[in-house]
């Protein structure tokens, strides 16, 4: 199939008689609202990359720097807007009997958008938690928690577990899911990069959308090559997908 002009037809079948979906979203779903990837080339702060900050031992060791690189990250996210990607994916909750949207972004732009049903597997950085007791709070300046212990962005860091059953839920979600979209992520983070994969095996029909190839392109049903801001309006636009219905 040719990149530029991927052939749709197939794929229209398939989303006009899917009536469960899931959605598996990445950081370059909010590329377009200018949030920086982790692995692109403006994924990099300072001199460190994520792996090298994003780690209970960064933290540890310096978490001055580690709060240093939140701040950053979060001041990036208090000054976006959701993009046309992400209202895509708002919108199609009504266009599905089941709709599961399963984000490895913490930036909150999907629920900004109007998503009700996200499934977070790794954290959210609007909110802290302490590292000791798990106290739970919105982000603050104090930076001690009543117990004495620090507060922290609630993100999933490198070597840590995935919020207790998320990764359950959203694999019981692409179980029993028909459409399953990989969206702007590149697919190398384990666990969470196990869903699309896990998807194919339950039979799902499989959509990938991102500028780049990844390692699971080889097996999607359909690789779309472009941003998402376009891409997933474009596949998911009601009038296409749901034409019987009135859904203004
Ligand atoms: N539309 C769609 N995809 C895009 C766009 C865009 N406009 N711009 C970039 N991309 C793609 C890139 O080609 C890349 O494949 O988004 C992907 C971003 O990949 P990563 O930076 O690796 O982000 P992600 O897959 O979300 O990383 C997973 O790693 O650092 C951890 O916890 C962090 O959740 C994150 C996890």
């Amino acid at each position: 199939m040719d990149d530029a002009t991927p052939d749709l037809s197939r794929y229209y079948e398939v989303a006009k008689s899917a009536t469960r979906c899931a959605v598996f979203t990445g950081a370059g779903v909010s590329a377009e609202s200018g949030m920086p990837t982790f692995r692109g080339e403006d994924g990099l702060w300072k001199e460190y990359r994520a792996e090298e900050l994003a780690t209970p031992e960064a933290f540890a060791r310096n978490p001055g720097l580690v709060y240093e690189w939140y701040d950053y990250r979060r001041g990036i996210v208090a000054g976006v807007e959701p993009n046309a990607g992400h209202e895509a994916l708002a919108r199609a909750e009504d266009l599905f009997e089941e709709f599961t949207l399963i984000t490895q972004n913490v930036d909150g732009l999907h629920q900004q958008a109007g998503s009700s049903n996200v499934i977070e597997l790794h954290g959210n950085i609007r909110r802290d938690r302490c590292n000791v007791c798990g106290h739970h709070r919105e982000e603050g300046e104090a930076r001690e928690c009543a117990c004495g212990g620090p507060y922290r962005p609630d993100v999933v860091w490198f070597g840590e577990a995935l919020p207790v059953g998320a990764m359950e839920e959203a694999f019981r979600a692409v179980a029993t899911a028909d459409l399953v979209f990989t969206a702007g992520t590149s697919t190398q983070v384990y666990p969470a990069a196990q869903i699309p994969y896990s998807a194919k095996e339950y039979g799902a029909w499989v959509v990938e959308v991102n500028p780049e190839p990844t390692p699971f392109t080889p097996l999607a049903d359909l690789s779309v090559r472009g941003p998402s801001g376009e891409w997933l309006p474009l596949l998911l636009d009601p009038a296409v997908i749901r034409p019987d219905r009135d859904t203004r």
